[in-house]
């Protein structure tokens, strides 16, 4: 950070304190994997670059080696895996001096979730390893395993005594759960009463890496740090609200030498779905800090309390509502990332063939959607009656998230006076990624003798303010539960308030039993239908 900003004003709450990263050993579930891969190695790396890890700090990952793959010496073949990952995905590049450092740190025990034997060969090497670094005995447990393996992991964890009394102060054993918990809300209720069984809620930390985002940190900076907003953040000044996550990156990956599918997503994602991928956590956690109230101070619980009220006055929909106000689709084959990519259920049937695995029966002819928009109110009085717009797809034309706040129209008079020519709207556009931002769409006049409008932006980029790179979510979260801060993360009751939200949606999809789905190119933003739900209101998608 440049000196410049060392005079900056620090928010955190009051009990930051205490709140520093304590010497852990971080234990990966799920280290071969993809997400390990992509961005929790990667991410720990960062950390490691930048001089944030605890002082005594190691990492053990546990798990079988990715398919396919040989594994040799554990340690060194997830060394390789981590230096692949992070060549491909780190914030900063790879660099000798603080890969050395970091690779000494990083051990694996391969071995299988449910086998008792591979947990006490576990327990031995963090022993072993909490010597040889002078680790108290203190712990964070990453799952980054499917939802269905939790509940094997923690008892596993506690019936080889891996997990302490949440009351020891010399050592502390916490607990990240990946999303998305379950796949519905009786299977997240139980997933979450098996690891209430083995950890306190004090020790769980429920992660959804979009509350890690700088941008997304922002929405509260940018509605309680400025007087501006919030008088006018209510329903009425804002006419409508539209969240957007859209990705160019589809199921798979493809050489772009050979064009050979070099990495898939297939084995989670294929059954899940844009609603429970993207919705349920991601989108309804933003959409939380877009209109919570403002909570009275920065505790965790206070801040967690105000976006459960929002989760908590989404409004139910019937099953007209689901076919009026959600809209799903699947892409079929287009052009992605300047290439003919194939369409979703093709790449089902590759992926399966490329993983070695069966591919399963309902998969044949897959169901399952990966673009969702859809419309849903608040109904509380500061949001009554305004819509709020979401849309999430993979494979649409580029990666681009952004909060769009649309501001009602002036009256029709004066400058705005001609029903068939109204003016621009004003609204104020939240970049969550990329090119990390904002920006607002004001009115103003064309320098000229006559009066004529014209709509410009007033802009603030993250990188010309304040220049470097901008932490991966995942860094920043790790470090929190090194510290013990759950403010960003996911408690057990918003958890399951957003699945109730979503139970509606899926359950009427499950009856509809239907053969095929919208369908839209790869490459394009998205299934006509889509429209079906903004353009009669008298509204658009915006072009982003
Ligand atoms: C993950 C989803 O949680 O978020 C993925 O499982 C999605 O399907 C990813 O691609 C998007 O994260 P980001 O940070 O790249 O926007």
């Amino acid at each position: 950070m440049p000196d410049d900003f060392q005079n900056a004003r620090s928010l955190e709450p009051d009990v930051s304190k205490s709140l520093l990263p304590q010497s852990c050993q971080l234990v990966i579930f799920g280290a071969s994997g993809d997400l390990s891969w992509r961005k929790l190695l990667p991410a720990v790396y960062n950390l490691n670059i930048d001089g944030v890890l605890p002082s005594h700090f190691a990492v053990v990952g546990f798990g079988l080696p990715a398919e396919g793959q040989v594994c040799g010496d554990p340690d060194e073949y997830i060394r390789r895996r981590a230096k692949d990952g992070i060549a491909h995905f780190s914030r900063q590049p790879l660099d000798d001096n603080h890969w050395a450092d970091f690779a000494r740190a990083l051990f694996l025990v391969p071995g299988s979730f449910n086998d008792t034997r591979a947990y006490a060969q576990l327990k031995a090497k963090i022993e072993a390893v909490d010597q040889q670094f002078g680790i108290p005995g203190s712990r964070v447990y990453y799952l980054a395993v499917p939802p269905a393996l939790i509940g094997t992991c923690v008892e596993h964890l506690k019936n080889t005594g891996l997990i302490n009394d949440p009351s020891e102060q010399r050592a502390f054993t916490r607990v990240i759960v990946e999303k998305p918990i379950g796949r519905d809300l009786p299977s997240a209720e139980e997933i979450m009463h098996v690891v209430a069984g083995c950890f306190a809620e004090s020790q769980t930390y429920r992660i959804d890496h979009y509350l890690g985002k700088e941008t997304v940190q922002n929405l509260l900076v940018l509605r309680f740090a400025n007087s501006i907003f919030e008088p006018l953040w209510n329903q009425k000044y804002i006419d409508h609200v539209q969240i957007t996550v859209a990705e160019e990156e589809g199921l798979a990956q493809y050489s772009s030498k050979s064009g050979e599918m070099i990495a898939t997503r297939a084995g989670y994602y294929e059954g899940v779905g844009a609603l429970r991928d993207m919705v349920q956590n991601h989108m309804l956690q933003v959409l939380c800090l877009v209109a919570m109230e403002p909570p009275w101070s920065l505790k965790p619980d206070v801040v967690r309390d105000a976006k459960v009220g929002v989760l908590n006055c989404l409004r139910r929909m019937t099953p007209a509502d689901v076919e009026k106000n959600v809209i799903r689709a699947q892409y079929i084959e287009g052009d992605n990332q300047g290439r003919r990519v194939p369409g979703y259920r093709k790449e089902v049937r590759e992926s399966f063939e490329v993983m070695k695995k069966e591919l399963p029966s309902e998969s044949v002819h897959s169901t399952t959607e990966t673009f969702v928009a859809l419309k849903l109110f608040i109904d509380n009085w500061r949001w009554s009656g305004v819509p709020f717009y979401l849309r999430t797809g993979k494979r649409l034309p580029k990666r681009a998230s952004e909060v769009a706040i649309q501001f009602k129209d002036v009256p029709q008079v004066l400058f705005n006076e001609h029903p068939d020519v109204p003016l621009e709207p004003t609204v104020l556009s939240l970049r969550v990624q990329p090119e990390e931002g904002l920006a607002m769409r004001i009115a103003s006049k064309l320098p000229g003798p006559k009066v004529r409008i014209y709509p410009v932006k007033m802009e603030f980029n993250y990188s010309s303010s304040f220049g470097g790179t901008t932490p991966e979510a995942y860094e920043r979260l790790m470090l929190d539960v090194m510290a013990g801060d759950a403010t960003l993360f996911m408690r057990r009751d918003g958890v399951e308030a957003a699945w109730r939200f979503v139970m509606p949606i899926l359950e009427h999809w499950e009856q509809m039993h239907v053969r095929d789905l919208p369908e839209y190119q790869c490459g394009t933003w998205g299934p006509v239908e889509a429209d079906r739900i903004i353009v009669p209101d008298g509204r658009q998608w915006r072009t982003l």
